[in-house]
C-alpha cells in the first residue's frame, strides 16, 4: 500500500496547471485557466483548472478532480500508475508500506530464480556441444539469434542440474518440471540430449521450456518435450516468443502465428521478428486477448498440411468470442510441404511477407470452409451449411462483421436475413458499435466504472462503501447499488455470482465494459485490488465533495437547510483527499 501521508504531500508538491497543461493545452483566465473541455466535445472553453484549489472542474459536463483524478481519467492510468508517474515527475520514489495480507497466491519469486539458473546453465552447455551447433546451424540459425532467443542444449546424463541444484531433490524442481521422479523414488533431469527453448512470460521471466530432440529417430521420446503445467506456466495463456517480439509488433502493427518454436526463431533469423507460436496447444481466447493488446491485425500461419488446416480452424472458432469489428483476423495456407520455417529458408522474407499481406480475411474463411463441407447445390447440402453456421453466428462477438456473414450466408443458402436469423434462432444484431465506449466520458462516470470494475472482481469489497457519498447522476450508480445489495443481503461474494445475477438485469453493454477489464487485472501480478479500490474511493469521495461543497457555497448560507449546514462543516474540516 502506498502511504497516504505521501500521496498528500505529492499533490503538493506537484502543480495541477502543469500537469493538465502538458496534455491539454490552458490559456490563463483571471486565477484559473481554461480550455475546451478534454471530456466532452464543445466549442467554447468550460473546463477551469485552479491553482489555488488544485483541482480541475468543467462547468459543461461536471468532470471534475485532482492531479491524479485527471491522469486516471485522461490518461486511463490505473491509481498507482497516476501515482508513480506524479512522483517521476517530481522526481521522488514511491515508498510502500508492507501489506498486511500477503498475497497467498502468487507464486514465490524463488521459482523464477530457479527456472533462470537452469535456462542459464542450458545455453553454457549449448556452448560446449558442438553436436547441438551443429544441429542449429544446419537449420539456418546464426549464434546471435541462438543468443537473442536465449537458446540452450540439455546434455545427456540422468542427473546434469544436480551440477546446479545442490538441493536436486527439492520439491520446487519437480514442481518446476526440471526434475521428474520415478515410482522407486528417483529423482532425474525432464530434459536430456535437447536443443532447449526457454519460454519468457511478458515480463522476460523464463517460465518454461520446450527441448527438441536432434536426432530423428533413434532418440526416446517425442520430438518436442514440453515443460508441465506449473505454477508459473499455463500453456494456454502463453505465447512463445511474445516477449522478444513486442517492439516488432508494434511497429509492423502485426503479428503472425505459428505453431512451433522454430517458426519463431527462423522467421526471426529472416528478419520477420513478430511471430509468435503457441505453445503444442490450440489457440485459446486468452491467447487472441493477449494478442489484441498488442496490434488490431493477426494472422495465423499454420503448417500447409492437414493439422495445420486444423489448427487453423480451431483458432478461428476459439477466436469468434474475443473478436471485435476493429481486429482483423487472416489465415495464411502455405503449400501443403510447407511449414514457416521451410518456407522463410526457401523462398525468403519478401516473399513471406507477400503472402502474409494476401492472407485470407476470417469471414472468407469462414464461408469457404462452410461451402467446402457441404454441398450447395442440393437443398439438403443448404440446410446442413446453415446447420455449420448456426454456432459461428452465434458466437462471432463483431456486430458489423456478423451482420455482413448473415447476408452472405442467406445469400448462399438461397434465403432471406431475416429467414436466416428466425430460423437458426439469432438476435438481431446489436448493431452497438463498441467504438462508443472509446470516446472519453464524464470523469465521475469513468471512476465509477474503475470501482464497479474492481467491484467485479472482489465483490467484498462492496461492503467498505457508502452508497450515499458516491455520485448518482450515472447510469453505474445503479449496478453499483444492486452489487451492494447482493453482498451484503443476499451474502453472495463470488464473481461470477454476481454476474449471473446481474445478467438481464442491467444493459448487456455496460455489464460487459465492466467485467472486460478483469483478465487484463488479473494478469498484472502487481495489480493489488485492494489499493486500486481505496485509491479510486478516495478519488471519487474528494470529487464529490468538493463538488458538493461548490454547491452549498454558492448558496446564501442562510437558504441552506440544517442537514446542508452540517455537510458543510463536515466537509470544511476533512481534508478533501481523505481515504476511510
Ligand atoms: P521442427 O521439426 O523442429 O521444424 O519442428 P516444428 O516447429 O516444425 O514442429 P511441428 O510442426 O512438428 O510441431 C509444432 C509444435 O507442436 C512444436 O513446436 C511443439 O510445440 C509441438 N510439438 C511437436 N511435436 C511434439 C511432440 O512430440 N510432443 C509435444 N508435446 N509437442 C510437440
Ligand atoms: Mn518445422
Amino acid at each position: 500500500m502506498i502511504p497516504e501521508h505521501f500521496i498528500q504531500e505529492l499533490l503538493n508538491r506537484v502543480d495541477i496547471v502543469d500537469v493538465i497543461d502538458a496534455a491539454v493545452p490552458l490559456k490563463k483566465a483571471g486565477a484559473n485557466h481554461v480550455a475546451c473541455c478534454p471530456f466532452h466535445n464543445e466549442k467554447s472553453p468550460s473546463f477551469t483548472v485552479s491553482p489555488s484549489k488544485q483541482f480541475y472542474h468543467c462547468f459543461g459536463c461536471g468532470a471534475h478532480g485532482t492531479a491524479i483524478g485527471f491522469l486516471m481519467e485522461y490518461q486511463g492510468l490505473t491509481f498507482v500508475e497516476a501515482i508513480e508517474d506524479l512522483a517521476k515527475r517530481v522526481g521522488v520514489q514511491v515508498p510502500k508500506e508492507e501489506r498486511n495480507t500477503p498475497k497467498a497466491e502468487r507464486p514465490a519469486p524463488s521459482l523464477y530464480e530457479l527456472m533462470q539458473q537452469a535456462a542459464t546453465y542450458y545455453r553454457a552447455a549449448l556452448k560446449k556441444s558442438q553436436t547441438a551447433i551443429t544441429y542449429l546451424k544446419g537449420r539456418g540459425l546464426s549464434g546471435e539469434i541462438a543468443a537473442r532467443f536465449q537458446m540452450g542444449y540439455a546434455p545427456e546424463g540422468l542427473q546434469n542440474l544436480r551440477e546446479v541444484f545442490p538441493q536436486y531433490e527439492q520439491e520446487a524442481l519437480s514442481t518446476l518440471g526440471l526434475t521428474i521422479k520415478n515410482e522407486e523414488g528417483r529423482v532425474y533431469d525432464r530434459f536430456r540430449e535437447r536443443v532447449m527453448f526457454p519460454i519468457h512470460d511478458q515480463r522476460g521471466n523464463v517460465i518454461g521450456f520446450g527441448g527438441r530432440v536432434m536426432a530423428g529417430d533413434k532418440n526416446d521420446g517425442p520430438k518436442y518435450l514440453n515443460s508441465p503445467e506449473t505454477p508459473l506456466f499455463q500453456k494456454g495463456q502463453e505465447l512463445y516468443g511474445l516477449f522478444l517480439a513486442r517492439q516488432a509488433i508494434r511497429a509492423a502493427n502485426k503479428v503472425v502465428v505459428v505453431e512451433g518454436y522454430m517458426d519463431v526463431v527462423a522467421l526471426a533469423q529472416h528478419g520477420v521478428e513478430y511471430a509468435v507460436a503457441t505453445l503444442g496447444t490450440a489457440t485459446t481466447p486468452q491467447h487472441i486477448t493477449k494478442l489484441m493488446r498488442q496490434t488490431d491485425d493477426i494472422v495465423f500461419c499454420f503448417d500447409g498440411d492437414a493439422a495445420g488446416k486444423k489448427a487453423a480452424w480451431r483458432a478461428a472458432m476459439n477466436a469468434l468470442p474475443a473478436l471485435n469489428d476493429s481486429l482483423k483476423l487472416s489465415f495464411l495456407f502455405l503449400p501443403s510441404e510447407h511449414d514457416p520455417d521451410s518456407y522463410v529458408r526457401e523462398f525468403g522474407r519478401e516473399k513471406f511477407e507477400l503472402e502474409l499481406a494476401g492472407a485470407m480475411p476470417l469471414s472468407a474463411y469462414i464461408l469457404q470452409e462452410l461451402s467446402v463441407r457441404n454441398e450447395l447445390d442440393s437443398h439438403e447440402g443448404r440446410a446442413r451449411f446453415l446447420d455449420d453456421a448456426k454456432p459461428i453466428l452465434q458466437q462471432l462477438q463483431a456486430p458489423k462483421l456478423n451482420l455482413m456473414l448473415r447476408k452472405r450466408v442467406a445469400e448462399l443458402a438461397g434465403v432471406t436475413q431475416a429467414e436466416v436469423e428466425s430460423l437458426l434462432k439469432l438476435q438481431a444484431p446489436t448493431n452497438q458499435p463498441k467504438a462508443q465506449a472509446k470516446a472519453p466520458r464524464r470523469a465521475p462516470t469513468t471512476l465509477m466504472r474503475k470501482l464497479l470494475q474492481l467491484l467485479f472482481i472482489q465483490p467484498p469489497l462492496a461492503l467498505q462503501l457508502d452508497a450515499a457519498r458516491l455520485p448518482n447522476n450515472n447510469a453505474e450508480y445503479e449496478v453499483l447499488v444492486k452489487i451492494m445489495q447482493l453482498v451484503t443481503t443476499d451474502r453472495l461474494i463470488r464473481p461470477a455470482a454476481i454476474v449471473e445475477n446481474l445478467e438481464g438485469v442491467v444493459a448487456q453493454q455496460l455489464l460487459e465494459d465492466l467485467t472486460s477489464e478483469w483478465m487484463r487485472w488479473e494478469e498484472d501480478e502487481e495489480f493489488d485490488v485492494t489499493e486500486e479500490f481505496a485509491g479510486v474511493l478516495s478519488q471519487l469521495l474528494a470529487a464529490e465533495s468538493k463538488q458538493s461543497m461548490s454547491a452549498l457555497l454558492a448558496k446564501p448560507f442562510a437558504a441552506l437547510t440544517a442537514e446542508e449546514k452540517e455537510l458543510l462543516r463536515s466537509y470544511r474540516q476533512k481534508p478533501v483527499l481523505e481515504t476511510k
